[in-house]
């Protein structure tokens, strides 16, 4: 999806978003009984809506309703909130998806990749919802309409943004581009604010109580009334509400850029050109040197006097710079409103108790930090020296043939080959035996394990949200989202294969080896998780981060080297003719240690695949000390 930028154009002119919203709140306010926070109304409706439900879908249907009349003059007034269309608002709520997917998971920013992939086809299906809502002849109709208006010199004042864009394009194909583009950009951003800045006001009633007063004080005593942009000016409180809830969860939660020129930071610090830089909008709003007790919220940071104080680029929810949010004026306008209209007429409570602590502490991972890290990996890493080599060669060999059997089958169909979540399965067969002592050689290609891989690979992506999205570390969120019912598919896996019991039974098995000092020479990865830990559930946080950790890295790592391959020819060439002189004429022969560290030219392939595309996209650190670069 290419977001390209357009004019936007000057809202602040026009009173129509305004009365849209007005509309469009009566709706909201009519769908609020789908919200998670216990909301007890106001006044006389007492406990009508009563009871936990789902918000997230507040404030996407409010964007989406509102955006689909302010902005592109869409006539036929959809009523997202009321459930109307809800295969158009799944399409776009899928379409928001997948189409960050190549931004988290790097292997899909190969076009081959991405399309051997679900996702092309995915995307393709949501495309074809789109675009029989916004059809060929609605765009069309569009045109000719604004083009004539704009003939006969009465062009209307409202919907500047749907004048520009159906006047300024020639194409149809370029507009509905540009309209599921605005649509992608600004749904889930406003969604994920207004749900947690109700979210953050169930949790602390005296800030709720004020922004209360205030919407109050500006909508007067009827719901229904039409706020002007005077009005929507006033509510001061409520605005650094939502401030601070970008703060504190920004919904988008990082930025890249490549360094055009060479970038002169002072202090003797230059950035060079070209330099690819990742901004982290998340840490940088966290940063307690001007966000003290970053954690906690706190509105009033965004008082005039302490912004005054504070580097402005200190916080940039909607970035900065002429490539920043096109919408970031009519997003603020719309939460405002959102969020003054729900609050003059509901109060939220919840019953979450940590909202505060951002950590991610349901996550079964072991991301231990300092000392108990460096502990656990003092452990466990002798278990992957060069000392398990001989079983792992063994295993290898063992599960080749199924990789191999796979590639035939695929080559005689003659369909296309996909490598995509290939190596995944061999990685994983290997892994079982080599690193859990795992008896039975498991083959993931066969079809009811294959499925049972792609619950692990659907749970890990799962899992993985969190970093991805800020709002996601609040458990509840993610809960909503449906990625704790993709991560149970992780669980379930692990239980199929590391039940209590099974776990027991190594643990006993293996001491035992220990106590009679006729501990194995071989296994020593199994030897540590079995032996170092006393609990079961400790083992199994070990094997779900070395799963997860080594499974779809070397998945991502042998496809790319494959698609390089194909496209290659002569390094193909090279690398087979290296393959065949180590290997020798049998193909069955098994490969020693010494044999695989011949294999060089083939490790520079692995490596220039992992330096095209890295199977990880980023690192984070936290700095502990100053850090001096020289
Ligand atoms: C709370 C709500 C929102 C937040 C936090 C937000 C934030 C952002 C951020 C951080 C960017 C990326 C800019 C960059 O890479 O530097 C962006 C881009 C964009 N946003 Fe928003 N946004 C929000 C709502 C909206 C709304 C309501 C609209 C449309 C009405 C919108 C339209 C866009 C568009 C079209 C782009 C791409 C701009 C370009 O590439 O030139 N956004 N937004």
């Amino acid at each position: 999806m290419d977001f390209t930028r357009v004019e936007l154009g000057n809202l602040s002119s026009s009173n129509f978003p305004i009365a849209v919203f007005c509309t469009a709140s009566i709706i909201i306010l009519v769908a609020v009984h789908f919200f998670y926070c216990n909301f007890s109304s106001r006044g006389k409706l007492v406990n009508k809506f009563g009871g936990p439900a789902y918000v997230p879908v507040i404030g996407s249907f409010i964007a989406l309703t509102n955006l689909a009349e302010t902005l592109l003059d869409w006539k036929e007034q959809i009523n997202f909130l009321a459930g109307e269309n809800p295969t158009l608002a799944d399409a776009f709520h899928r379409g928001a998806r997948i189409a960050f997917m190549p931004g988290v998971i790097p292997k899909y920013q190969s076009s081959l990749i991405w399309s051997l992939s679900g996702y092309a086809k995915e995307w393709e299906e949501i495309k074809i919802v789109m675009k029989q809502s916004i059809s060929k002849s609605f765009i069309q109709k569009k045109m000719k309409e604004w083009k004539n208006n704009a003939n006969n010199g009465n062009l209307p004042k409202k919907i500047k943004y749907a004048n520009i864009l159906y006047t300024k394009w020639t194409d149809e194909e370029e507009i509905f581009y540009q309209l599921i583009s605005i649509i992608g950009a600004s749904v889930d951003s406003t969604e994920s604010v207004l749900c947690m800045a109700l979210l953050h006001l169930a949790k602390h009633p005296v800030i709720q109580e004020t922004a209360y007063e205030e919407a109050k004080s500006v909508i007067g005593t009827d719901i229904n009334v039409f706020l002007s942009f005077d009005d929507i000016r006033r509510l001061t409180y409520v605005e650094m509400v939502l401030k601070e809830t970008m703060r504190i969860i920004p919904p988008i939660a990082a930025l890249a850029r490549n360094i055009g020129q060479d970038l002169d930071l002072g202090d003797g610090y230059t950035i060079p050109k070209d330099t690819s830089v990742f901004i982290n909008l998340n840490m940088m709003h966290h940063n307690p040197k001007y966000f003290p007790n970053p954690d906690q919220f706190i509105p009033e940071r965004f008082l005039p006097e302490n912004v005054g104080k504070r580097h402005p680029y200190a916080y940039i929810p909607f970035s900065h710079g002429p490539r920043n949010c096109i919408g970031k004026k009519y997003a603020m306008m719309e939460m405002k409103l959102a969020l003054a209209k729900i609050l003059f007429k509901y109060e939220v409570t919840t019953s979450m108790r940590n909202i505060e602590n951002l950590e991610y502490e349901s996550s079964p991972f072991t991301f231990a930090k300092d000392d108990k890290w460096k502990n656990q990996r003092k452990i466990l890493s002798p278990g992957l020296s060069a000392s398990m080599h001989p079983e792992f060669l063994t295993a290898f060999h063992t599960h080749l043939p199924n990789l191999m059997e796979v590639l035939e089958e695929k080559c005689k169909i003659g369909g296309e080959f996909n490598p995509d979540n290939l190596f995944g399965k061999f990685a994983m067969g290997v892994a079982f035996e080599t690193m859990f002592d795992w008896d039975v050689p498991l083959n993931f290609f066969q079809h009811d394990l294959a499925l049972q891989y792609d619950m692990f690979v659907n749970g890990t992506y799962a899992a993985f949200q969190p970093a991805i999205q800020p709002k996601f570390q609040i458990p509840l969120m993610w809960r909503f989202f449906g990625y704790g019912a993709g991560f149970q598919k992780l669980v379930n896996f692990m239980e199929i294969y590391f039940p209590k019991e099974f776990l027991k039974g190594k643990m006993d098995e293996w001491k035992s080896y220990e106590k009679n000092a006729a501990l194995p020479k071989r296994m020593k990865y199994a030897n540590l998780l079995y032996t170092k830990w006393t609990k079961e559930e400790l083992v199994t946080c070990q094997l779900y981060t070395i799963l997860t950790g080594a499974v779809d890295s070397t998945d991502s790592v042998l496809c790319v080297a494959l698609i390089q391959l194909a496209k290659f020819k002569e390094v193909q060439t090279n690398a087979y003719l290296e393959a065949r002189r180590v290997i020798g004429l049998d193909y069955d022969n098994t490969l020693s240690i010494a044999d695989i560290n011949k294999l060089k030219y083939i490790e520079m392939v692995i490596k220039e695949s992992m330096r095209r595309i890295s199977p990880t996209p980023v690192l984070t650190r936290k700095v502990g000390e100053d850090l001096n670069l020289g």
